[in-house]
């Protein structure tokens, strides 16, 4: 009986999607055979596209975070989420969560308390190590271990994952047993080069980095705009170039503006770190099968 539940269970790993953005772990878990079961993004423009390319249950879809109870979110093996980062105050100094309190990543600790999942999977930007002289960073290990949750982070270029460009972002993985951790998975070679994704002999290969905003310029609004050297000629880095770029598929869709796009995908993860991670992740779930059966 207690095998038949785990294989009923197996057949789909669920999955929550925190601050899901256009579902950059969406797509890479779906693409993984795992199920979202509940998604959260506050900003309007996100929810368009998010909505437009995934399939959701009806009633899986919620906004603003901070606005929902812990028990209201479905049961879950995995919770995923590209947090924003945000300073937490000095109060707590390791007693209790007074110090984040009233931060998302509060929102996050209180879901994993609340519903414990196997295993969480956030993400973030690698600048994360150094915020607040690394108390961030450190703060945020210490209140995972103290629910009980294992915690690895790792640095991870989106170049080492098949993909052109040069983009460290933080992954921290972690299991609810407290002492499950996976490895680092093998390096993959490039899917495409920038050539490839312009059609053309682009100037370099790989080493580009879909910025978001801070580029103050002629271009004014259009900030996010990139622009290449291809076959001799100046080109526009567009989203149809940036979907590939973060390994999102060519017929995503976009139901913004060009320049919202561009934001979207900036803030985005690359799917396929992050998909190369998730079955590491998935692996280890397998393998402690009995765990996922509550
Ligand atoms: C770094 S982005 C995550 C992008 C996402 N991982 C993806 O693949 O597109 C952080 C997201 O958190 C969202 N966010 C910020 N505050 C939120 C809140 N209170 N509730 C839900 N989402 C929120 C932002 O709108 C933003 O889209």
């Amino acid at each position: 009986m207690q095998q038949l539940q785990f294989f009923d269970q197996m057949q789909q790993i669920r999955f929550i999607d925190l601050f899901a953005g256009i579902g950059g772990f969406h797509l890479a878990l779906a693409r993984q055979g795992a199920q979202c079961v509940f998604a959260s993004e506050i900003n309007e423009n996100a929810k368009k596209t998010y909505l437009a390319n995934h399939n959701l249950d009806a009633g899986a879809w919620h906004g603003d975070i901070t606005l929902i109870e812990p028990q209201q979110i479905p049961d879950h093996e995995v919770l995923c989420a590209g947090f924003p980062c945000q300073p937490f105050s000095q109060a707590g100094q390791k007693k209790g969560f007074d110090d984040v309190r009233g931060t998302l990543f509060f929102n996050i600790l209180q879901i994993l308390e609340e519903k414990k999942p196997e295993a969480y999977f956030l993400e973030n930007v690698r600048g994360l190590l150094k915020h607040d002289n690394g108390r961030t960073f450190s703060v945020i290990q210490e209140k995972l271990e103290a629910l009980g949750y294992s915690f690895q982070s790792f640095v991870v270029k989106s170049s080492d994952y098949g993909l052109p460009q040069h983009r460290p972002r933080l992954f921290m993985i972690g299991f609810r047993d407290g002492v499950t951790k996976i490895e680092q998975p093998e390096k993959l070679p490039l899917k495409y080069t920038m050539s490839d994704i312009f059609s053309g002999n682009c100037e370099k290969e790989v080493g580009f980095t879909l910025r978001v905003g801070g580029r103050g310029s002629v271009y004014g609004d259009r900030r996010n705009w990139e622009f290449y050297k291809v076959d001799g000629e100046i080109r526009r880095l567009t989203s149809k170039h940036g979907l590939l770029m973060q390994g999102f598929p060519s017929d995503f869709i976009f139901p913004v503006s060009e320049i919202e796009a561009m934001k979207q995908l900036g803030n985005s993860v690359s799917v396929d770190a992050i998909e190369a991670f998730y079955k590491k992740i998935k692996e280890k779930l397998s393998a402690e099968q009995f765990t996922l059966v509550k």
